[in-house]
């Protein structure tokens, strides 16, 4: 028989935990829980002690809510709680800083002219507001000097040619300058040990299917590692075998009349309410069965509880990342 493994040596087959990387893209079917599942994954870094930006790539404005902030997030970074900083993204100034960057071109006000030749172009030739849009975020992770960096991504289909677009470009320009842009950001997101892609779903059977189809397509069509699967919103189990037992009995006898007679009302919707809980638990149980053998342990799948309190807010989002926490272990 094999002896226990050695000490030495141990932590290098340890393996990279999510939030050991320092960018995360999260993403899933729109209305999954992205947004909650990114302001969970941030406050954990700043938990950790990590200088964290949580990044709006579609500009919703739903972050603010999750830390219980007011203040809308802009293209200009700035601190949402101590240790955390918030921005969303806006393409004509990440155009502006880009010109301005690597082009040594100051601006002063709008864009103006630029702006609608750049958004000609941008129409014309698919990738270039997602290399600008992906750019800005790479630019953070190499120069902003930020520990983690939470990437509040597009839904499903958009994400793929946003994570795609800098290997796109790169495969049909061989050489100059766009080709230079385009390799440092190859370099960033392909790097396993520094970027990951978050899917998130629900236990349900179109955003099972869609994240099944959107784990595969980020393998294929992208250089981007992918780093977790979240099933979010999962019913938890309401009752242990023994309780089910009493339940079911409650519910064909006339246990119900005498519960009844002693809570002063009708109880059988609360009844019906809890068999609903049940059967919308076990379906989602199957769906979650079928995303667990699709997955084939290839990625961890990690489950958030449904919570009853209003996820917006920064206690809710405290408890949503001790939860994540404790699963991702
Ligand atoms: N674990 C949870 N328990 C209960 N409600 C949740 C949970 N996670 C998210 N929600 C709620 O589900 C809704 C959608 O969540 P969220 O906004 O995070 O999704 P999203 O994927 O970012 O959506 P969009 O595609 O519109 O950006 C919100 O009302 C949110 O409060
Ligand atoms: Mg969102």
């Amino acid at each position: 028989m094999d002896s226990e493994p050695s000490d030495a040596g141990a932590e290098r087959h340890l393996p990279l935990g999510v939030l050991d990387r320092q960018l995360l893209f999260v993403t899933g079917k729109g209305g999954v829980g992205k947004t909650t599942v990114a302001s969970a994954l941030a406050l954990l870094g700043v938990e950790a002690g990590k200088r964290t930006l949580i990044c709006d790539l579609d500009g919703t404005d739903e972050i603010p809510s999750h830390f219980s902030s007011l203040r809308q997030l802009s293209f200009a970074i700035h601190e949402v709680l101590p240790g955390l900083w918030g921005m969303s993204m806006d393409t004509e100034a990440a155009l502006r800083e880009y010109v301005r960057i690597f082009l040594h071109f100051p601006f002063s006000g709008r864009l103006g002219p630029l702006a609608k030749a750049f958004d000609f172009v941008a129409s014309a030739a698919p990738g270039v507001r997602e290399i600008l849009t992906v750019g800005k975020v790479c630019w953070e992770a190499k120069e902003g000097g930020w520990d983690l960096i939470v990437v509040d991504a597009s839904a499903s289909g958009h994400v793929v040619s946003q994570l795609g677009a800098p290997e796109a470009i790169n495969n049909l320009v061989k050489v100059g300058m766009v080709r230079e842009q385009t390799r440092w950001m190859l370099d960033v997101l392909s790097d396993s040990s520094r970027t990951g892609a978050v899917v998130v779903t629900t236990p349900e059977e179109m955003p099972v299917q869609e994240s099944i189809s959107l784990v595969s397509r980020i393998r294929n069509e992208t250089a981007v590692d992918l780093v977790a699967v979240v099933a979010n919103r999962v019913l938890p189990e309401l009752f242990s075998k023994g309780e089910e037992a009493v339940f079911d009995s409650l519910c064909a006898g006339s246990g119900a009349d005498s519960l009844a007679q002693h809570a002063g009302g009708r109880i059988d919707p609360m009844l019906a309410a809890a068999r609903l809980a049940i059967g919308l638990r076990r379906r989602g149980a199957v769906h979650l069965e079928h995303l667990r053998d699709e997955l084939a342990n290839s990625v961890p799948l990690v489950y958030l509880p449904w919570s009853h309190r209003d996820p917006e807010s920064l206690e809710e989002t405290r408890d949503l990342a001790a939860a994540l926490a404790a699963e991702l272990g």
